[in-house]
């Protein structure tokens, strides 16, 4: 099967490519928007050590098994699991990717929507002159609207499949490489703004001085929920982008820089927004609106924070497109292996689906609020089932496959590139991905739901 290779199949060229598309895909908004929002509900530096527990023991060991079946099974999430293990329901964790590839799509195009809408209002100085409550009350009433939101998410959505349609996907990967280190630049001072605004310094304790009194079950499930999602793991983002990796890229070192890039931005990001937070009398706790409502403010206290603005919403967006072009192709990429529609059909179908639920979405925080399940939002409800459910669901079945179901000579044969390379510590991998991290997820989510 490893000679595969010499089928025509659309790829990533070079090994600089390849980290940038992973990174890509892994930075995006669960970076910036969404890690410190969830930390600020969940009370800060506890939760932040229980996160990067999560990262090393199970988000390396499951970013690299990705990588291995994709480029083993040299298909899409779902057909590399029917052709590595044929007659099997195995193909069934595929189907699970595809549906968490919809609903993580549908909501994170709202988010990216918001981010669209203040690149505007950066631009046309909307915030001037504005205090912190003023700043807070004017995202409130923006958000909850019907009109202008939906606007910006359907004009995300058209980006998104634009890109996955024209294949400029190489194009995007040359801009990203150039872009995403100034991402990283802008939030390094935006962070030393933040933390030397007075007032700051519960901001930084908040984030680092962990206090274990406010950690029970539903924190440690959306440290695992937020480790996943943030490193695109665990439907098969990253099994499709393994099948256009080359044979002779080194899947481990891939790995562990996409999660260690990932990981700092994340940390950059908290540094950047909770100092600001408790400097402006705001509430960690405030949900899904805390960026919009912190950063604003940190611009209006920085010289140049006009210009400063611009770019830094700019660049949040491009970071989320190449975040949701991921998650569109792992759709596209089954319709067109699989069921044989064109590439541009599937994107077409596969983005108009997205889209209604995106629309439910994005109402959920105005007309439909009142409109819940089990006391959720549609915007909550597909949150919390495809970050906190399906994507550690999914990452305990993909290590599962990878160590018991498949060889280990396999395993070593994909990390080793055929013998060329030198695998490290593999025997200690396959002991976590045979046991630690099946076990580790199954207990979170068994506890979460009150089975233990
Ligand atoms: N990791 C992306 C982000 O942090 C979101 C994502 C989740 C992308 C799952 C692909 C798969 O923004």
């Amino acid at each position: 099967m490893s000679s595969s290779g010499n089928e025509s199949r659309d790829g990533f060229t070079s090994r600089f490519g390849i980290i940038c598309a992973a990174a890509g895909s892994a930075i995006g908004l669960g970076n910036i928007w969404r890690f410190p929002y969830i930390v600020g509900e969940s009370g800060g530096g506890a939760f932040l050590l229980i996160y990067l527990g999560f990262i090393l023991l199970l988000g390396i060991p499951v970013m690299m098994s990705e990588f291995v079946i994709g480029r083993r099974g040299q298909r899409n999430a779902l057909g590399s699991f029917k052709r590595l293990a044929p007659g099997t329901p195995w193909y069934l964790v595929g189907v699970m990717g595809i549906v968490a590839a919809f609903m993580i799509l549908a909501f994170y195009s709202t988010i990216a929507g918001w981010t669209l809408a203040y690149v505007v209002r950066s631009v046309s100085n909307a915030f001037a002159g504005m205090t912190s409550q003023q700043i807070s009350a004017e995202f409130g009433t923006f958000h909850t609207t019907t009109f202008w939101p939906l606007v910006y998410q359907l004009i995300f959505m058209v980006m998104t499949a634009w890109i996955i349609l024209a294949g400029v996907k190489k194009g995007i990967e040359r801009y990203a490489k150039v872009l995403m280190p100034f991402l990283v630049l802008l939030l390094v001072i935006m962070a030393i703004r933040s933390i030397t605004l007075p007032g700051s310094a519960m901001g930084l304790s908040f984030l680092f001085k962990p206090d274990f009194s406010v950690v029970d079950s539903s924190v440690i499930l959306a440290a695992l929920g937020q480790a996943f999602f943030s490193l695109s793991i665990g439907m098969g983002a990253l099994i499709t982008y393994g099948s256009y990796i080359q044979k002779n890229n080194n899947l481990s070192n891939i790995s562990i820089q996409v999660t260690l890039a990932d990981t700092l931005i994340a940390i950059l990001a908290g540094v950047a927004i909770f100092p600001a937070v408790f400097a402006f009398n705001l509430d960690p706790a405030d949900g899904p609106g805390l960026i919009f409502s912190v950063l604003p403010n940190i611009f209006q206290q920085m010289p140049g924070g006009y210009v400063f603005a611009i770019i830094f919403f700019v660049l949040l967006a491009i970071a989320a497109l190449t975040s949701s072009i991921s998650i569109l192709e792992v759709v596209v990429a089954y319709l067109t292996e699989e069921l044989n529609v064109t590439r541009r059909q599937a994107t077409i179908m596969a983005t108009s689906a997205a889209t209604l639920v995106g629309v439910l979405c994005t109402l959920s925080f105005g007309v439909m609020e009142g409109f819940t399940i089990s006391g959720l939002t549609v915007f909550d409800l597909l949150d919390f089932t495809a970050s906190n459910l399906l994507l550690p669901l999914g990452g305990l079945l993909i290590v599962v496959f990878v160590s018991w179901y498949m060889k280990r000579d396999d395993v070593r044969d994909e990390l080793s590139n055929s013998g060329v390379l030198k695998v490290h510590l593999f025997n200690a991998l396959m002991f976590i991905l045979k046991f630690i991290a099946p076990v580790a997820i199954a207990i979170v989510l068994f506890d979460s739901i009150g089975i233990i």
